[in-house]
């Protein structure tokens, strides 16, 4: 079986796991700060697909949100980038609207990637070179749109931040309108089908991009960072993901904003 069809299957055993394990009690613990929450859900569901990629393919390696991976430092050989859970927040309070996603790369070139909506059951999935799917349906390639008629995907609070804040709310002011659906694995699957036409972020991990990125990339759409570069898979950034007349619009608004590329290359250095 090839590296794509394990993955899916996996991903769909993992939303198996994760739905059954989700009945019985669970502790929540804060990680960096009392807002930061994981769960004994997300731990055990990345043990769990952790353990099954090494069963089955013992020499690849796995970074993961909860712990695995860390001392991984390059991407040679076949790396799977596994968020157990995106969107804890909404898992904790809603018990939906969180996904799995998993981004498989190899020799550092994207693979493949899957994210399952879990409470859904829909997987967003796509193999490089290959298209992009929802369940079995292929998604159409992305058609081009301007700011002023655009639904954007972004998180309010990097709005209301001091150095940042002006040019995230240019966006808000030009855009048709804003939507925040707190899972950005999700967020980059929705830009994937259409239903928002970019997706904004200041900081990302690996795990929240790895896999839609893939996706993204199959409908023809462009992922960088806000300031327009490319994207390095083992690095925490800020992401800019949409259609790409879109994407070259928003690029604009933050690379000509000098307070934000300041602070962004403060949090972020130099590329
Ligand atoms: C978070 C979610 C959220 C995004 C955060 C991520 P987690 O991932 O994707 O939408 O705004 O930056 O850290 O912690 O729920 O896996
Ligand atoms: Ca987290
Ligand atoms: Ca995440
Ligand atoms: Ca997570």
């Amino acid at each position: 079986m090839e590296i794509y069809e394990f993955g899916q299957r996996l991903i769909r055993e993992a939303g198996d796991f994760v739905r059954l394990r989700m009945k019985k009690d669970f502790r929540i613990d804060a990680k960096l700060n009392p807002n930061d929450l994981v769960t004994d859900v997300d731990r055990e569901t990345e043990t769990y697909i952790y353990d099954r990629i090494l069963e089955k393919y013992p020499d690849h390696h796995i970074i993961g949100e909860e712990g695995h991976g860390t001392d991984i430092e390059d991407t040679e050989g076949v790396l799977w980038i596994v968020d157990p859970i995106d969107g804890t927040l909404n898992f904790v309070h809603q018990l939906q609207n969180f996904a799995v996603s998993i981004g498989v790369y190899i020799d550092g070139r994207p693979h493949c990637g899957m994210i399952l909506d879990v409470m859904n059951d829909h997987l967003y999935h796509a193999k490089a070179g290959e298209g992009a799917f929802k369940d079995d349906i292929r998604l159409a390639p992305l058609e081009d749109t301007d700011l002023a008629h655009s639904l954007v995907s972004l998180n309010s609070n990097w709005v209301i931040k001091d150095e940042i804040g002006p040019a995230f709310t240019k966006v808000v002011k030009e855009a048709r309108s804003t939507r925040s659906y707190g899972s950005a694995a999700l967020d980059l699957a929705f830009t994937a089908t259409g239903i928002v036409s970019a997706t904004l972020f200041y900081r990302l991990h690996p795990w929240d991009y790895a896999a839609g990125m893939i996706i993204i990339s199959e409908v023809g759409g462009r992922t960088t960072n806000l300031l327009g570069e490319e994207i390095d898979i083992l690095k925490k950034d800020s992401i800019l993901a949409g259609n790409r007349a879109l994407h070259g619009e928003l690029v604009e608004y933050f690379d000509s904003d000098e307070s934000f590329i300041a602070a962004h290359r403060r949090a972020h250095g130099e590329k």
